[in-house]
């Protein structure tokens, strides 16, 4: 038996167990139909790539039959907010399955608004996934709110219900839930806590467009359900943020407060239209955004799909291997939206390679990945410490609640960190509306690192 031949039998004996579907009798059989012989050397130590000169679709995209839409828009010169917003308003809260959307100019600024005209307020906590970043929070803090962190569970990316339960006190006034990387959080359980305990939700969608969980789409379980429309999402519109609601009166006020505060539907009076009636903002999505929203809402259904094929076909192949697994779906999760493909690295079953090395070999192949956050949880950022030094925090909350140190100790997430140290995140936007020979390469640069692995010490 051929050396190369031999290692493959080794790690696929290991492999095996673990994943339905793969052949193990004739154990030299390649894992896949369409395989490349993978135990050529590593395009890291001056192998060929798995993936050779072969491009990824480019992110975002834009089709040459759009032009005359957007060439309309920009020839009428009504370019500030009007039909167009709201037919892309109309659009996304039905495709959601919402009754009311509101759009703004970012995401940052759809959850602060969410938050912002909700009703807390100064000594109230939010309990928080800590698998995000800054933006996901800065409302909590904007209404003089205290961010709980509740940790995750590190196979799916998203924060544990269990957690949450365990961080609930008096003085718990609502839930963000993240449904990082495009997968749902585990909104039933989720949405029974915070009905036991009459907490508000803002769910930050921002990276999960048309994820779903038992068909209904996340965002639509909260009270709130915010998405980021930046230019490396799911349904890119360069920058743009949405708000979905079903709610008529809070709509009402979230739309007063994204335009001056002036009149709108409850939020009225018998005033001048140019009299704010509630202490606002003006966040409104322009007109040629809107126009690209509805540009990409004619692909981003059929794109779904594809990513979800995809999602599916990496999930089942790639479970094959001990030492990269791939992020779980909960159970009741029937879609998600695949805008980051996440994995959690097992360094031991690596044979002690670290997973820089790892995402170092992966991308030598040709396939775009990285580490997903740096390991700077968000409960220790220093916009936090600032806040805590404020004067206005300071007037409702004692020093030792105020004390960073003791704050960080007692929203350390231990579960985060160890997710932190070990997830991988591929992607590059276009990577998951591949075709299947695409994810092949992909299950082949792991196939052809896990039998190199011991070159890679
Ligand atoms: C999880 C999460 N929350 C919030 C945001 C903020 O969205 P935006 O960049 O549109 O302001 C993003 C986008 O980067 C995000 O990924």
């Amino acid at each position: 038996m051929k050396s190369k031949e031999m290692s493959r039998r080794r790690f696929l004996g290991t492999a095996a167990a673990a994943t339905a579907g793969v052949a193990m009798s004739g154990v030299s059989t390649p894992i896949f139909a369409n395989s490349k012989d993978t135990s050529d050397k590593l395009a890291l130590l001056g192998g060929k790539s798995v993936r050779g000169d072969k491009k990824w679709q480019g992110w975002p995209q834009w089709d040459e039959k759009f032009n005359s839409q957007m060439n309309e828009v920009m020839g009428n010169r009504v370019w500030s907010r009007s039909k167009k917003v709201t037919e892309f308003e109309k659009r996304w809260a039905e495709i959601n399955g919402s009754k009311h959307c509101l759009t703004t100019v970012n995401g940052t600024n759809a959850l602060s608004a969410a938050w912002m005209q909700s009703n807390i307020g100064p000594g109230d906590e939010v309990i928080c996934s800590p698998y995000t970043f800054s933006a996901s929070i800065f409302g909590i803090l904007y209404k003089g709110a205290m961010p709980v962190f509740a940790d995750i569970d590190p196979t799916t990316f998203q924060i544990d219900p269990e957690q949450i339960k365990k961080k609930i006190t008096p003085r718990t006034k609502g839930i963000l839930p993240v449904h990082i990387c495009g997968y749902p959080s585990d909104m039933p359980t989720i949405m029974k806590i915070a009905k036991e305990h009459n907490l508000f939700v803002v769910e930050d969608a921002c990276q999960a467009h048309l994820a779903e969980i038992g068909g209904k789409k996340v965002g639509t379980w909260g009270d709130a359900g915010c998405f980021s429309f930046q230019a490396s999402k799911n349904l890119p519109i360069g920058e743009g943020g949405g708000i979905l609601t079903d709610n008529t009166e809070y709509y009402d006020r979230l739309y007063s407060y994204h335009n001056f505060g002036y009149a709108s539907g409850s939020v009225s009076g018998q005033i001048s239209s140019i009299t704010a009636l509630i202490l606002a903002n003006k966040i409104r999505m322009a007109e040629y955004q809107a126009v690209i929203g509805l540009c990409q809402l004619e692909k981003l259904e059929e794109q779904h799909k594809i990513r979800n094929e995809n999602g599916a076909y990496l999930n089942e192949k790639l479970a094959a291997y001990p030492g990269v697994s791939p992020v779980k779906l909960h159970k009741g999760a029937t879609a998600a939206s695949y805008y980051i493909y996440g994995m959690v690295y097992n360094e031991e079953k690596m044979q002690g390679v670290p997973r820089k090395r790892f995402i170092e070999a992966l991308n030598a192949e040709g396939i775009p990945a990285g580490t997903g956050y740096p390991d700077d949880p968000l409960y220790g950022q220093p916009m936090l410490k600032e806040v805590f030094e404020s004067d206005i925090y300071k007037k409702f909350y004692s020093p030792n609640e105020l004390n960073f140190e003791e704050y960080k100790r007692k929203n350390h997430c231990p579960a985060l960190i160890k997710t932190y140290n070990s997830s991988v995140w591929a992607w590059n936007g276009g990577l998951m509306l591949g075709t299947k020979s695409d994810m092949d390469d992909v299950i082949n640069a792991v196939d052809k690192i896990h039998n190199n692995i011991a070159k890679l010490k």
